[in-house]
């Protein structure tokens, strides 16, 4: 394997298995695995406890000046595959995966001098290489000269035949017509906001998941590595 500490950007719609693929990708490289969704949504949870939220209207001044208090860190595990996220040194990681946040998120990830934070901050954790990042703009705007860049993408009814079959699993009464129309909107949502929207980089290499199961995913994207002579 060669000595250079890559930075692999994974960018890609919602719901098509980025973190999966990106943990199970550091976890073989022994990388640092940067979850930077998770991170958009810890802004939202301080945003929440501080009383900067209100019926999805955010009191942005508020929340810019208190934008320095917000510390986020990571703890990923790579032989349970397990990423716990820190929020001022507080575990966050099943409360940042919660209605209340989810649901809050497009909001807070649209403002700009949040993005400007999260990426000073991503670039700051991706600076000497060695690490796997997934997001929505980290080959376009976070790390534009990545080693790799991966844009990840299925069709929207596969991606919502994924998630019923998960909350189905976990016990939870759910609508197939209802999931898929809110992965749509979420498409909709992150790729035409003003600020940073997901694109694919022009010199992104493109995985559609939509028939591979979680090995031959990884597997793909290791001979990409060595077909680009980076491993
Ligand atoms: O990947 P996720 O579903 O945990 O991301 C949560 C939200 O944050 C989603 O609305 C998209 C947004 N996001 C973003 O705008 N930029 C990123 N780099 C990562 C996530």
């Amino acid at each position: 394997m060669s000595e250079k500490k890559l930075i692999i950007a994974i960018d890609g719609h919602s719901s098509c298995g980025k973190s999966t693929v990106a943990k199970d990708l550091a976890k073989k490289l022994s990388y640092a695995y940067i979850d930077t969704g998770a991170m958009y949504r810890s802004v939202t949870l301080f945003a929440i406890q501080n009383g900067l939220l209100n019926n999805g209207n955010v009191d942005e001044s508020l929340l810019e000046q208190k934008l320095p208090e917000i510390n986020i860190s990571f703890n990923y595990q790579p032989e349970l595959k397990k990423n716990e996220t820190f929020l001022n040194g507080v575990s966050v990681e099943d409360e940042i995966r919660g209605m209340e946040v989810s649901q809050n998120v497009s909001r807070i990830s649209a403002i700009a001098f949040v993005r400007k934070r999260l990426v000073e901050l991503q670039q700051e954790m991706g600076r000497v290489g060695g690490v796997v990042m997934d997001g929505r703009d980290i080959g376009t705007v976070v790390f534009p000269s990545a080693d790799l860049k991966l844009f990840m993408t299925t069709s929207a009814d596969i991606r919502a035949q994924r998630r019923f079959d998960e909350l189905r699993a976990k016990g939870e009464d759910v609508n197939f017509d209802e999931i898929l129309e809110n992965v749509k909107l979420r498409d909709h949502l992150d790729s035409t906001r003003e600020e940073s929207p997901l694109k694919q980089a022009g010199d992104a290499v493109v995985l559609d998941n939509g028939q591979m199961t979680k090995d031959e995913q990884l597997n793909w994207i290791l001979d990409v590595l060595k077909e680009k002579q980076l491993l």
